[in-house]
């Protein structure tokens, strides 16, 4: 499926993503600045937070209250924020819009 990362300076690049991996990890092996994943998905750590367009977040199953707990260590948390380590790729996906979150 193909993902679109728009980057803090406006810059948008899209990539091809296997299903069956996590937005994090897409974002990743993409070399995608501002989305980490220390804890490789481990619900520890927030540095691969980011934005999803609501088109898309209305598709993906409700974040974990784990999730939403780790969320408040993350910076610049709007309505919009999810962890991509807990975003599962798949066809419902494709054209994915993700926003990466301010470098600070
Ligand atoms: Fe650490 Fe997502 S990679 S919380």
């Amino acid at each position: 499926i193909k993902v679109n990362f728009r980057l803090p300076d406006g810059e948008m690049k899209t990539v091809s993503a296997c299903e069956e991996n996590t937005l994090m990890q897409a974002a990743v092996s993409n070399g995608i600045d501002g989305i980490i994943g220390d804890c490789g998905g481990n619900l520890s750590c927030a540095t691969c937070h980011a934005y999803i367009e609501a088109e898309f977040r209305q598709r993906l199953p409700a974040p974990s209250e784990m999730e939403i707990a780790m969320l408040d260590c993350a910076l610049h948390v709007t309505d919009d924020s999810r962890l991509t380590c807990q975003v599962m790729l798949s066809p419902q996906l494709d054209g994915l819009i993700v926003t990466v979150p301010p470098l600070d």
